[in-house]
């Protein structure tokens, strides 16, 4: 914890990292909906950051909501909404009604069963607007990588917390995309053995 605010070190560390590859994929506005957004630490540094971006907070539960409205309030951040309950499995997001220029999903899909990925994928080919991209990021398995021993060491450990959960071959979630209508448009190598993808509408 930081004071009153629930606290990542590993959000701390990476936002920098992801916002300086954001600059170079944004268009310079739009509106944004962050998947878990946790502790709310990514989304108040970027909407500190990307001003004339509009964000939209969300997570499974509200159990972390205070955190993020009063990191945003302390920031004085005036381009963030109150964040949402949302659950990506549900066939009817409560954004519904909105489009979005970047759906933005950070260090979820292992730490969530698969249908979690599939609705991720579902739900951002309803949502996304037209030439809007889903930033998904986090440690991967990929056929073609050789795993890092921390990355394999970290997925034990998860699979041991819950069987359901455990790192995603990359090629999964792209066969996954693929049948949700998206392609995988660039794929960045970040930091600490992380991937950031961008996906995009088409096949
Ligand atoms: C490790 S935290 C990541 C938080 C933040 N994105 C970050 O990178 O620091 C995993 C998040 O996934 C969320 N999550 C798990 N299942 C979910 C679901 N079905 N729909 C939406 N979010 C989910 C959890 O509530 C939690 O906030």
């Amino acid at each position: 914890m930081d004071g009153e605010l629930a606290f990542s070190a590993p959000a701390e560390r990476n936002r920098q990292p992801i916002l300086e590859l954001l600059r170079t994929l944004l268009p310079p506005q739009g509106r944004a909906l962050e998947i878990a957004s946790g502790t709310g630490q990514h989304v108040a540094w970027f909407a500190q950051h990307l001003p004339a971006w509009q964000w939209q907070p969300t997570d499974l539960t509200a159990e972390l909501f205070a955190s993020i409205t009063a990191r945003c309030a302390q920031a004085g951040l005036a381009n963030v909404q109150a964040p949402q309950v949302l659950d990506v499995r549900s066939a009817r997001w409560p954004v519904a009604d909105t489009l979005f220029d970047l759906i933005y999903c950070a260090n979820m899909l292992h730490i969530a069963p698969w249908d979690c990925c599939t609705g991720l994928l579902q739900g951002a080919a309803r949502q996304l607007a037209a030439g809007g991209q889903l930033v998904t990021y986090g440690p991967y398995l990929e056929d073609e990588v050789p795993t890092g021993a921390g990355n394999l060491a970290f997925d034990a450990s998860l699979r041991a917390r819950n069987p359901a959960w455990g790192l995603r071959r990359r090629e999964d979630v792209q066969a996954e995309a693929q049948r949700a209508g998206l392609r995988l448009a660039a794929r960045h190598a970040m930091p600490a053995n992380n991937l950031l993808l961008v996906w995009q509408r088409g096949n």
